[in-house]
């Protein structure tokens, strides 16, 4: 069990207000992406799949999946660094055909998901395509039973008791900040993605995805400051650019600091995050966890 002891204690009234401005560049972009989904939504009128159960149109629409979708959802659809596993028969946002032609057309708003033709690669898909493309997914998707999900209920306990997740992570509005926020996790990472987030946790570091106040999403990286009169401060990185730096310590203390005030800053890619060995978190356990992070995510 991690002791929860003093380095997290916690301390209220620390966030720090980000300029207006960027709240403003941000709703003129997202009004103009209203404006151009309105547009391309009326292009995929006819919402029934052509070719549902056409095996010759799943082949094509793997080789479309391959190269404009398989860069974040993986190839083979099983989810990838940055888009949630497709193979999962419950999902998110798509509960059928007529959203998914939706969502693919139009992309996901204030997430990485892209509009189609949006994605830097070509002019975009034609709906026939899109349509192959959702053939594919259907073709690959597995039912639930196979995904074996841990005890949801026992993994809410340990979440926010024992394993002490609460004490730096949030789900749905409760408990800590110096970690990202993991309502949307279950929804959008694969189990094994999950799993590998607890036991090596500085293998791949997590991206700001779902923080919206950001223009772009930043990796969770650890810094350790020493100040001008010699006291050492070790944090997440919230923002950072040439002359400045925010972050914030595990006790949720927000930090603003001028770079050329300092003795020395150092970045590196160790997570803040403990590595969850089995010892102090077994298999079983980490499996109810993960099981109530996925009861979350794909509400
Ligand atoms: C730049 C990364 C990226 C690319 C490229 C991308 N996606 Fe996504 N996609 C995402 C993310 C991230 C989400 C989840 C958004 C969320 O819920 O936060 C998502 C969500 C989805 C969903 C909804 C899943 C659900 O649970 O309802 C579908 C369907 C989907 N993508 C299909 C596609 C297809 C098909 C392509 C290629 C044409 C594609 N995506 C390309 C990142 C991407
Ligand atoms: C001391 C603070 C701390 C504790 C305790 C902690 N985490 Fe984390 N966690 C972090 C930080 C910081 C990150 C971002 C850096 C990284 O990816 O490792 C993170 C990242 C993650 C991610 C990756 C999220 C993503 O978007 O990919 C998952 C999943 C996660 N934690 C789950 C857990 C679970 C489950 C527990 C409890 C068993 C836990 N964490 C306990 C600080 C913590």
């Amino acid at each position: 069990m991690l002791r929860k002891a003093h380095m997290f204690k916690k301390q209220s009234g620390s966030y720090l207000h980000i300029g207006s401005s960027a709240v403003i560049l941000r709703l003129a972009l997202l009004t103009a992406v209203a404006a151009i989904s309105a547009a391309m939504s009326a292009s995929a009128a006819d919402d029934r799949n052509p070719y549902a159960g056409d095996a010759k149109a799943a082949k094509a629409g793997e080789y479309e999946f391959r190269i404009n979708c398989a860069l974040c959802h993986g190839l083979g659809a099983h989810g990838g660094g940055r888009g949630p596993d497709l193979t999962r028969a419950q999902k998110k946002h798509t509960h059928n055909d007529a959203e998914m032609i939706q969502v693919i057309s139009n992309g996901i708003p204030g997430t990485v998901m892209p509009a189609n033709g949006t994605n830097g690669q070509g002019v975009g898909m034609t709906d026939e395509e899109i349509w192959q493309i959702i053939t594919y997914i259907r073709s690959v998707e597995v039912k639930a039973s196979a995904n074996s999900a841990g005890d949801a209920r026992h993994g809410k306990q340990l979440f926010y008791g024992d394993a002490n997740c609460s004490l730096c992570h949030s789900v749905e509005g409760k408990g800590g900040h110096v970690g990202p926020d993991l309502t949307p996790v279950g929804g959008s990472r694969t189990r094994e993605a999950i799993i590998d987030s607890v036991r090596n946790p500085s293998r791949r570091l997590a991206w700001g995805l779902t923080e919206s106040t950001k223009e772009f999403p930043q990796e969770y990286e650890t810094i350790t400051v020493v100040m001008a009169d010699g006291k050492e401060i070790k944090g997440v990185a919230l923002n950072e650019d040439n002359f400045s730096v925010q972050m914030m310590d595990a006790s949720e203390q927000v930090y603003l600091l001028e770079k050329d005030k300092l003795r020395s800053f150092k970045k590196s890619r160790d997570s803040m995050m403990p590595i969850y060995k089995p010892d102090l978190l077994s298999d079983k356990d980490l499996d109810d966890v993960v099981g109530y992070l996925i009861s979350i995510g794909v509400k």
